[in-house]
This record gives structure tokens, C-alpha cells and sequence, in this order.
């Protein structure tokens, strides 16, 4: 049975202030819930969007190590990077706070010290690893060393990034402190536990029960985890960055950052609405919505809830619309790897394209299934349906209004079959609209909007005005004005997802106030009421627009397997009489020209001493044969001569393989005499 909500607290996961955020997280969290927030607000609805900066966490700590800088300037610098480029988006938050606020601390702060005075944790040691050099315990990440499952010898203490099996430090081969290189020790530590356990029956209860209206991958990955059963989660970590565990005897424990995360939700709709903020949190009124991840399903839908039930005051999530994970031209998505389209620079390098970010990564939003960017798809979406399908048809509407009536608004006459049935498809498609924001299915939400500009289009090609106009004036009228409320339902219905291009076309249009319960009607822009003049909404994104983004992700590829690269693995150990069997020698080079149709291969004449030899080498694309003429180099001279393209080949030459697999030629340090044993 649908609950009636008096208002809507939307939350979407605050990112870590350890990095920009990138078109991965645009399209799983911000863009789907900005679109949702501002579809209730035209709905006339009470509604609060909270976002923030999760600013603390052990991957924090390392950046700042890194950098020689404090974790605090870590996350100064980011959160100013992610605020500003979120706004920059239009990504319409009520608020936008930081978990490092004194808000912060002292609501997480107060959650915990209630649920520790109600005895709702549960106080363990256990041994963990710690640095006796760095006098601290180790967090699961700072420690390094050998995967058990595959030998990998550089696994962290979380994840073997080799196999992708998530580990805990302890099971570590060899473990090494990331701080010092030591090898760290065991030692006793005390934690507070969360018993998730005691709330599995209600939390099966209420999601598996209550909520099968969940999306499929979010109600799936939840029964998963409650079949496997819940186990005691630890809330505390030892760990100088972070709010101090508040109680006594916890010195040096900072509360575990998915602990106090969730609360920066509560703690931000404090520093919005000051002392209303319960009526957001605990009026059973109020609905509350996470727009997360599908990696931060298990804490939105099971430990945070768990959180909320043992405090006992507060709502639970109606929903948790969380979605997959967006690739980027084929490849997951990696801050590590530079892997990722990142907001601040996408907003420097394409100024004034807000929207047609915000319109691709709707349209390939990974709702249900991971999914897939790609700049080629970017210009084909803007070039074929924003440009050619949107634009076009308001342009063209304009533009005709402009034309033939120096701007102002023709008064509509009797409405015939023709123009009664594009109304009624417009109508459908905006009732289809509500249906998929209502049940957060934006992709489709998005394909009914446009819809709208489809039928325009088509109704004016069909109508042909221009042919009409000497003939039938009256005729006319009634298509310009119709075309033009169509535009005023464009405004309407694409503001949630496009809300620049809603704004440009209201000032056009001279709609002052746009309301979701408007679209359906043709009657917004009154008759005689003069529009402006026709500015283009999209224009055409060009090749080299596009080529330069995929050249600079190129750019990153290469970079990352130069700083990836490692020495292959030594072969098998051979012995000197072994070794000795191979001749090599030192030969100046007195000819160097290129194979014929042979695009790799070099033919060198070598100086070797003992009367000359030919040899054949793939360096072709390394080298221009002219500038290797008098160069020494190493070759094998007893290597079994072969032939080559026809050419017969007496040695090898020697080069070294570069890490990005190029072919640099051997040679000795200084001139020799040619033909002199290497050895
Ligand atoms: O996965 C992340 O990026 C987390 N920083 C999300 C936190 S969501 C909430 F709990 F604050
Ligand atoms: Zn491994």
C-alpha cells in the first residue's frame, strides 16, 4: 500500500575528499538524485537534499603521508574542489557540509555516546597489527605483503588488488607496515561492536517484507547479506584522524568512518534547518530516500538502519535507489589509474555543457545494469538529439514566430484532429514522465521528455506553416501558437534533467514560474505576449572536441603503464658452461637501410672484425636506419643464421625492451675494437 509523505528528505552518499569527483559517481548518485529533488520541488512538494564531503577515513591519511601535507589539508583542498564543481553542475543541494564540522563531531559524537549509554554496543579485544617503529596500530590498508590465495607480493591489508580477494591484514604473508617497511607485530586491542546480528530479524522483517518494491539489485544484494547471516561490526578503529571515540579509557580511537558518515546526513540537515531538523529525521511524516552505489548498499540498507533502530527514535529509508557502476570507454572506471572524466576539468575544458553531461549520463545511467561512456556516444547524443531533436524544434518554432509575426505570440484558432492528437501524445508522454521519476527509473523519464520535443517536430513538419502562411493565415496562428506552448512543456518537463536549458528557454519564453502540474496544458504562453530572440539551446560538438578528450584518456593509458611497469620475472638459473656457449660480440655498424615490405625490420652491415656479416633486426619503428650508421653495438655471432623476408640474417642484435615496450639498441660504453667478445 503507497504511504502518504508529508515531505521528502533526499540524501546522496557524500564523497570522500580524497579527489575530485568523476562521471562515475555523476551518473550512480548526483545527477539521478538532483533530478529527483528538483522533479518534487516543480511538484510543489517539501523536499531537503543533503550532500557533503566524507572527510575522514584511512585513504585520507595516506594521501596526506604522500604529500607530506595534514589529512585536514586533504580534505580543505577537496571539498572546496567537489562543492564547487557540484554547484557548477547544478546539482541543487539544500545543503552541502563536511564531516570534519563541529556540527559533525558533536552529533556523531552524542549518536554514539546514547547508544553506549543504552548498552547497545558490544566491547571486544582482538589482536591487530601494529608498528612498533611508527608506535601506532596499523588500519588494514597501511599494511602491505603477500596475497595467500595468489602470491601477488605487494597485496594490501584490505584487497589483493592482483586477484580481487578481499583480505584482512592479518592474513598476510610476510606482512610490512606501509609507514615504516617493518614488520609489524600483534598486539591486543579493545573496539566497540555493533551487534548487527540482534537487528537481523527486524531488518529482514522490514526490507524483505515490507519493501519488495526495492529495485531488484538493491533487495538483492540485501537478502544476500542477510542470508549469510550479520555479524558484531566493529564502530571504532585505532586511528588518529577522525571524532575521538567519547567515552573513557578510548584514547588514541577515532569512530570508524562508516560510523560517522551516515550521521554527517543528520549533522548537515542541522546545520540547514538548525533546531527543525528532527521533523526531517523522526516525523513519521517524513520520507527519507538514499541515493548511493551499489558498493554502499550493505551500509545505507543494513548498518546505518541498524544504527537508527538501536538509537530508537529516528525513520528508516523508504527507499535506497541505488544504482551500478559506470564505465568509461569500456574500462572500469579507477582514480588510481587516472581512469575517469573528472567533473572540475570536464567543466574547464567545455564550458557552458552542464547539460549535455547531465543529459548522457542520464540517458546512459547504470540503473540496472553497469553501463557505458563513451566521448563518441557524448557527440552522437548531443550532435543527433539534443542539437537535432530538442534544439531544432524550438529553434524552428521561434524562429517561424519571429518571422511572421515580429515575435509576438499568435492567437490560437479552432484546434483540429491533427493538432488534438499531438496534444494528447504530448500528454501521455508527460504522464509516462511522472510514472518513471515516480518509481526512479530516470533513464526512461528522460526518453518521455524528449518525446515531447519528437512530437513537436514532427507536428511541425507535418502542419508545413511555411507553405500555409500566404493561404491560410489563420491556420497559421494556431500551429505557431500550439508549437510554442509546446516549447513552455519542453521548459516544464526537462528542467529536472536539464535545468540550464529549462532556464534559457523560460527567459525566451517569458514563463516566469514553472510548475510540474503545468505540462499538459496549452495555454502558457499567452497569446501576444512577445518572445525573445531565438538563441540556440545545444550547438554541434565538433571530431576535434571529442578527439582531445580520448587523446588525453590515451595520455593516461600510457602514463600509467610507464609507472606500472616492473621487471619481468628472472628465467631459470643456467650455468657458466651454459652461459659461455652463446658468443656475443661488440660490431660497428657500416650500413643500416629498411627491408622492403618489411614495415619492422632494419638490414644492418656490421663490422665485425673478421671480414663483415649481415644481420637483421625488428627495430624498424624504433630507429631511422641513417642514425645508427656508425654505431657499436652487441650482437650474438653465433646465433643460427636464418632468413628474414629473404634476406639472410648471421646474428642477433641486442636491445633492451623499454616499459612501454619500445626497442633501445645495445652498446658499450666507449669505442672498442670491432669484434670483441662480450663476456
Ligand atoms: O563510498 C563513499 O564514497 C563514501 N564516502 C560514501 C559515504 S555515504 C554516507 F554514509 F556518508
Ligand atoms: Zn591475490
Amino acid at each position: 500500500m503507497e504511504k502518504n509523505f508529508k515531505r521528502t528528505l533526499i540524501t546522496s552518499a557524500l564523497p570522500y575528499a580524497n579527489g575530485p569527483v568523476h562521471i562515475g559517481h555523476l551518473a550512480g548518485v548526483y545527477v539521478p538524485a538532483d533530478i529527483y529533488a528538483r522533479y518534487l520541488r516543480l511538484k510543489g512538494e517539501e523536499v531537503m537534499f543533503v550532500g557533503g564531503s566524507d572527510e575522514h577515513g584511512v585513504p585520507i591519511t595516506i594521501k596526506a603521508k604522500a604529500e607530506g601535507v595534514t589529512p585536514q589539508d586533504i580534505v580543505d583542498r577537496y571539498h572546496n574542489i567537489i562543492k564547487d564543481s557540484f554547484a557548477e553542475l547544478g546539482i541543487s543541494f539544500d545543503v552541502y557540509g563536511r564531516t570534519t564540522s563541529e556540527t559533525h563531531r558533536k552529533t556523531a559524537s552524542e549518536f554514539f555516546r546514547r547508544l553506549y549509554e543504552k548498552g547497545e554496543f558490544v566491547e571486544k579485544s582482538s589482536m591487530q597489527l601494529y608498528d612498533e617503529k611508527a608506535d601506532q596500530f596499523l588500519a588494514d590498508r597501511y599494511v602491505t605483503g603477500t596475497c595467500p590465495h595468489c602470491g601477488n607480493t605487494n597485496a594490501y591489508g584490505d584487497q589483493c588488488e592482483a586477484c580481487g580477494t578481499s583480505l584482512n591484514a592479518t592474513d598476510l604473508i610476510d606482512p610490512r607496515s606501509a609507514i615504516t617497511g617493518n614488520t609489524p607485530v600483534l598486539r591486543e586491542t579493545k573496539h566497540w561492536y555493533l551487534p548487527l546480528d540482534k537487528w537481523e530479524p527486524r531488518l529482514r522483517q522490514w526490507i524483505l517484507e515490507e519493501h519488495k518494491e526495492w529495485k531488484p539489485n538493491v533487495y538483492g544484494q540485501c537478502k544476500s547479506w542477510l542470508d549469510m547471516g550479520l555479524q558484531p561490526r566493529a564502530v571504532s578503529r585505532d586511528l588518529d584522524w577522525g571524532i575521538p571515540v567519547p567515552v573513557e579509557g578510548a584514547e588514541g580511537k577515532v569512530l570508524y568512518v562508516w560510523f560517522d558518515a551516515p550521521i554527517g546526513y543528520i549533522s548537515n540537515t542541522i546545520d540547514c534547518v538548525g533546531d527543525d531538523w528532527e521533523k526531517w529525521w523522526k516525523d513519521p511524516e517524513t520520507r527519507m530516500l538514499h541515493f548511493i552505489g551499489k558498493d554502499n548498499i550493505v551500509f545505507h540498507c543494513i548498518v546505518f538502519p541498524s544504527m537508527l533502530m538501536a538509537d530508537g527514535t529516528y525513520n528508516l529509508p523508504e527507499n535506497v535507489p541505488a544504482n551500478e557502476f559506470l564505465n568509461l570507454e569500456d574500462d572500469k572506471i579507477s582514480t588510481s589509474r587516472n581512469w575517469a572524466v573528472w567533473l572540475h576539468e570536464y567543466l574547464r575544458e567545455l564550458p557552458g555543457k552542464q547539460d549535455v553531461l547531465r543529459y548522457v549520463l542520464t540517458a546512459n545511467a547504470p540503473e540496472t545494469k553497469d553501463n557505458n561512456f563513451t566521448w563518441k556516444d557524448f557527440q552522437a547524443r548531443n550532435n543527433s538529439e539534443l542539437v537535432a531533436i530538442l534544439g531544432n524544434f524550438v529553434n524552428r518554432a521561434t524562429v517561424l514566430i519571429h518571422k511572421y509575426y515580429e515575435g509576438s505570440v499568435p492567437v490560437a484558432g479552432e484546434f483540429n484532429d491533427a493538432d488534438l492528437a499531438a496534444m494528447n501524445e504530448i500528454n501521455a508522454s508527460i504522464k509516462a514522465c511522472a510514472e518513471n521519476l515516480d518509481h526512479f527509473k530516470f533513464r526512461e523519464a528522460l526518453k518521455d521528455a524528449m518525446n515531447v520535443a519528437r512530437i513537436g517536430n514532427k507536428y511541425l513538419a507535418d502542419s508545413e506553416p511555411w507553405k500555409l502562411i500566404k493561404t491560410d493565415p489563420d491556420r497559421v496562428a494556431t500551429i505557431l501558437n500550439l508549437a510554442v506552448q509546446i516549447c513552455a512543456n519542453l521548459a516544464i518537463v526537462c528542467e529536472p534533467f536539464m535545468p540550464f536549458m529549462s532556464a534559457s528557454l523560460c527567459r525566451q519564453l517569458g514563463l516566469d514560474l514553472i510548475k510540474w502540474d503545468m505540462a499538459g496544458r496549452f495555454d502558457l504562453v499567452q497569446a501576444g505576449s512577445v518572445i525573445a530572440k531565438p538563441e540556440l539551446l545545444f550547438e554541434k560538438i565538433e571530431d576535434s572536441v571529442v578527439e582531445e578528450q580520448v587523446a588525453k584518456l590515451q595520455h593516461a593509458k600510457e602514463q600509467n603503464v610507464l609507472n606500472s611497469w616492473k621487471p619481468e620475472a628472472v628465467k631459470p638459473t643456467v650455468d657458466f658452461p651454459t652461459f659461455e656457449k652463446l658468443d656475443i660480440r661488440v660490431g660497428t655498424v657500416l650500413e643500416c637501410e629498411k627491408v622492403p615490405k618489411a614495415d619492422k625490420l632494419l638490414k644492418f652491415k656490421i663490422d665485425d672484425g673478421m671480414g663483415g656479416r649481415t644481420i637483421v633486426s625488428g627495430i624498424a619503428k624504433y630507429y631511422n636506419p641513417e642514425d645508427l650508421v656508425g654505431k657499436q653495438v652487441l650482437f650474438i655471432a653465433n646465433f643460427e643464421p636464418r632468413k628474414l623476408k629473404g634476406v639472410l640474417s648471421e646474428g642477433m642484435i641486442l636491445s633492451a625492451v623499454d616499459a612501454d615496450g619500445s626497442l633501445v639498441v645495445a652498446s658499450p660504453s666507449r669505442e672498442v675494437k670491432s669484434g670483441a667478445s662480450v663476456g
